[in-house]
């Protein structure tokens, strides 16, 4: 009898502390439906092929260094350098074909033994029913392999709940100025 009563005040006293807690700040978190989101029919997986352009020179260049590499690695690997980017995004190759976004965030020199960047970038879309949709990319951008693989960390409008991964091609590199074309194929799971 002594027994079953301890037992029922321990329960007692768990569920006082379980509400105390949810008191004591945690009242901010909830579980939903998630059809309240739209989020009640399967994903899609959509391809999308852009072009995006890094300009580095001439009068309007959209990708700007901000901050050298650090003195040892300034020949070799670009280790500690940041890039501010504001890169045009387009159908096709030549950089005069239609824009269909910007490519804006930054990359970093982040390997001291190879051209390795860390890449940190929204892809902001602005035609048709994607203008004002984004999506997030962070990754490793070794930018001498012939494909680089990228992760597609999320995204926003038409792509909430992104999930997915780019793949990375440069198309055209000009040795004397730097500017480069590079391919970008990415495959995005959304709702
Ligand atoms: C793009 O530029 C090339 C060469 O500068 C030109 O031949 C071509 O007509 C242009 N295309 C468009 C769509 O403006
Ligand atoms: C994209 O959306 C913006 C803001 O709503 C609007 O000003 C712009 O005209 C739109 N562009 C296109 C091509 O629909």
């Amino acid at each position: 009898m002594s027994k079953l009563i301890l037992i029922l005040t321990a329960q007692i006293l768990l569920l006082t502390a379980t509400a105390l807690a949810g008191k004591n700040g945690e009242d901010f978190a909830r579980t939903i439906n998630r059809k309240h989101l739209g989020l009640g029919k399967k994903e899609k997986l959509t391809h999308l092929r852009v072009y995006w352009h890094d300009i580095v020179t001439g009068r309007n260049p959209s990708s700007i260094r901000i901050q050298g590499p650090v003195a040892k690695y300034s020949s070799s690997s670009y280790f500690g350098s940041i890039t501010m980017i504001d890169n045009a995004l387009t159908l096709d190759v030549p950089i005069n074909s239609t824009v269909v976004g910007q490519a804006q965030g930054m990359y970093v020199g982040a390997a001291q033994k190879e051209i390795g960047l860390l890449m940190a970038m929204n892809l902001a879309f602005k035609t048709g029913k994607y203008n004002g949709s984004t999506i997030t990319i962070l990754g490793r951008n070794t930018v001498m392999s012939k494909v680089r693989e990228m992760p597609v960390v999320g995204g926003s409008g038409m792509f909430r709940f992104a999930r997915g991964y780019v793949e990375a091609r440069t198309k055209l590199f000009d040795m004397k100025t730097g500017d480069a074309t590079v391919e970008s194929n990415c495959y995005i799971l959304h709702y």
